[in-house]
């Protein structure tokens, strides 16, 4: 039977666990911190040393920790792009934006347990030479901020946050930053951009990388808050028994929000690849099923950009035979494992892992219509493929649910969405507004024709009622 497996969200929802550092040091708070400020120095069996940061940024490294905002991209590998010769200070940033729709994992680890994200966040820091951070959280989220803001004083008066923390002598401070509610705040050289005070427009990718020209255009590392989180268990099991949850390649948990058509919606902590999408959406453990007397009808697996799959979907996956060998297998899509590479080899992906259910009552004309109109409002309009593509693309789909569509507004919806992508954009926006009218189109293309072909039906039917009345009005006034 599968079961969520709490590492992050251990004591989250415990009765009686609160967000105050006096219940999160009587759960063991803050003891990863002093063990990672007191690493002794180790030498290696080729003989070279490896101080306590050292040490740590190789555990992270080692865990196979992948980040858990959206990209999936190793965390220990982000780290060791970071430009530690510039001289520069070295930032790090935690995006707590979570903006995505459908998402609402990070919020609970705010609300609930923020603590736990300080002590990832200052063992992250430590581990990078960091003296400054910063939280950007989404401005809708004014509770989270207020207890991030608690939460850093009773830090900063048990000083595990100010000068020479602990003893150790080493110094950080984390500050947060609301938002104002823009989703492109999101994206990280945006985010960094709103940060500097100025308009969240992202940045070119190169030269902007933020592991060299990031905050105030020195070296800096946005991770999110989930990711931040997995740190302070990685240096607290260490990176060989950390990477034993999850699977090969998809190490550790994730935490899935779930929501639309079923009957538990809510979030669920799982080891990575361990669970099926179909497992989620129907184990009594999670999504218990979809409501009385409906079918399933789609599935957008991680986050309103990703590609949504259709119920009834088949993959080839390649999978290890018994001989260890690769083999290809044909996997119905609630068989898919929930991972990084398995979503990846089924053409869509795991996002920020938020899984939206739709049964048969969903219109799906209308479910691209609503998503649609979302990315059109929150392009930041510098690049003209995004800004006007999506905007025509909700333009379209607009008339499609308001009786005005037309029979090849399937095509042209596509051939818009074609147009954007492929590195014609400046940031990964380009395709975030395009993935989701490729595939709901490519998927459900009758839904699509049927609806512009009832409407040109109806003006035609219009036409032919309206106009020999027009013809009898006009003769007669003649
Ligand atoms: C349009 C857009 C919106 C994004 N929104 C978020 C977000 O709300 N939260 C987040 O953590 N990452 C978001 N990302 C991903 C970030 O740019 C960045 O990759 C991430 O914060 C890195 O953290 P990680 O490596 O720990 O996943 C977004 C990316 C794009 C392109
Ligand atoms: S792709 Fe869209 S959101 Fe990203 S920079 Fe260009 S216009 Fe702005």
């Amino acid at each position: 039977m599968p079961s969520e497996y709490r590492l992050i969200l251990k004591h989250a929802d415990q009765p009686g666990y609160t967000p105050d550092l006096e219940c999160y040091l009587r759960h063991g708070g803050y003891e990863v911190l002093r063990k990672a400020l007191t690493l002794p120095v180790r030498t290696l069996p080729d003989g070279k040393t490896q101080t306590g940061p050292e040490q740590i940024r190789d555990e992270v490294m080692k865990s196979g920790l992948r980040g858990r905002g959206g990209a999936g991209f190793s965390c220990g590998l982000k780290w060791s792009f970071v430009d530690r010769k510039s001289g520069k200070p070295i930032y790090l940033i935690c995006n707590a934006d979570e903006s995505e729709p459908g998402t609402f994992k990070d919020r609970q680890i705010l609300h609930k347990d923020p603590h736990q994200l300080l002590e990832g966040m200052i063992v992250s820091c430590f581990a990078n030479d960091v003296h400054l951070a910063y939280i950007y959280i989404r401005g809708e989220m004014p509770e989270g901020a207020r207890l991030l803001n608690r939460a850093l004083a009773e830090a900063r008066a048990k000083n595990f946050l100010g000068k020479n923390i602990l003893g150790s002598g080493y110094d950080l401070d984390i500050h947060v930053h609301r938002g104002a509610g823009a989703y492109i705040c999101g994206e990280e050289t945006g985010l960094i951009e709103s940060l500097e005070g100025k308009r969240p427009y992202p940045r070119i990718k190169p030269p902007y990388f933020p592991a060299v020209l990031g905050l105030y255009l020195c070296p800096t590392i946005v991770n999110n808050v989930e990711t931040l989180c997995n740190v302070k268990h990685i240096v607290a099991m260490g990176s060989a028994e950390y990477a034993k949850l999850g699977t090969p390649n998809n190490t550790g948990t994730r935490i899935v929000s779930l929501s639309g058509h079923i009957n538990r919606p809510g979030y669920y902590e799982i080891e990575t690849g361990k669970v099926t999408i179909g497992q989620l959406i129907n184990d009594p453990a999670f999504g218990g099923g979809l409501r009385v007397g409906r079918k399933l009808k789609a599935v957008i697996p991680g986050g309103s950009s990703a590609k949504v799959f259709k119920a009834g979907e088949k993959f080839k996956l390649k999978r290890k035979g018994p001989d260890g060998k690769d083999v290809e297998q044909e996997v119905d899509m609630l068989d898919l494992p929930y991972d990084f590479d398995s979503l990846v080899a089924a053409g869509s992906m795991s996002g920020s892992s938020a899984i939206i259910v739709m049964d048969d009552s969903v219109d799906i004309v209308e479910a691209l219509a609503n998503i649609s109109e979302f990315y059109a409002h929150e392009s930041c309009g510098q690049c003209t493929p995004c800004r006007e593509g999506s905007l025509w693309m909700s333009k379209a789909l607009h008339r499609l649910t308001h009786g005005e569509g037309r029979k090849q507004d399937a095509d042209y919806l596509v051939k818009i969405a074609d147009n954007i992508p492929g590195g014609r954009t400046i940031c990964a926006f380009g395709e975030a507004c395009s993935w989701p009218v490729q595939s709901f189109v490519a998927k459900f293309r009758d839904d699509f024709v049927a609806k512009g072909a009832a409407d040109e039906e109806r003006r035609a039917k219009a036409r032919r009622t309206t106009l020999p009345e027009q013809e009898a009005e006009s003769a007669s006034t003649k």
